[in-house]
């Protein structure tokens, strides 16, 4: 079955999960140059959907100051980049203005060490700091490690037509079947 383009949503951004980062691991924000940076963590990360210089500065059209506070980068121990997520924004979905969870990745050699849910709060409590109060996100139907992680997060199936009532039914029922594996 081909993947599908799915849509979740946060009506609210309170309640978000506390999540502190292991030790040595820290978070700094977008500086110039770090469009090269975000780049590489995606080359590695990112094996489904593709990215480009083209591709970054169409997602994040936006000045260096809206970058500086919005993109971050997630450091390992020695103060390398190892992963990235922007608290993004989008004045018009569904005609109503949105944070916005955008291109969460982490590199393989560091996945599976409790980082990602650190990082996402880290994205909502500045979406908060910005003067956000919902989000929403988009993301792909085979791309169940990532929806289970933003379901932790309390963001739910935003469900508008049949076909994605049905695209979520299937989603669900792969991931409660990861859950029981
Ligand atoms: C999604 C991604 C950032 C998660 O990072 P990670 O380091 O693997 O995640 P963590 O080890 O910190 O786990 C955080 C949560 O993610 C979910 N998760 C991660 N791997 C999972 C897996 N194999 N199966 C099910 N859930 C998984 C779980 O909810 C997990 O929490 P839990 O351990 O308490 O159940 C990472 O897999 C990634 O970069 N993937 C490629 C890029 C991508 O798909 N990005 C999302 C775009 S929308």
């Amino acid at each position: 079955m081909e993947p599908q383009r799915v849509t979740m949503i946060r009506h609210t951004l309170s309640g978000i999960p506390q999540h502190a980062l292991p030790p040595g691991y820290s978070i700094r924000w977008y500086r110039p140059g770090d469009r090269e940076t975000w780049l590489r963590i995606h080359a590695l990360a990112e094996k489904e959907v593709p990215t480009s210089a083209a591709i970054y500065e169409a997602q994040f059209a936006a000045d260096e100051p809206e970058r500086a506070r919005r993109q971050a980068f997630l450091l390992d121990p020695l103060g390398g980049e190892i992963g990235t997520a922007s608290a993004w924004f989008n004045a018009d979905h569904h005609g109503m203005p949105f944070g916005r969870v955008h291109w969460v990745a982490i590199a393989p050699a560091h996945q599976g060490k409790g980082l990602a849910k650190p990082l996402l709060a880290a994205i909502c409590h500045r979406l908060i700091e910005i003067g956000h109060d919902r989000a929403y996100l988009t993301t792909w139907s085979n791309k169940l490690p990532a929806i289970h992680l933003y379901l932790a997060f309390g963001f739910e199936p935003e469900i508008r037509a049949e076909e994605e009532r049905q695209a979520w039914k299937s989603i669900l029922d792969r991931i409660s079947g990861l859950k029981r594996a």
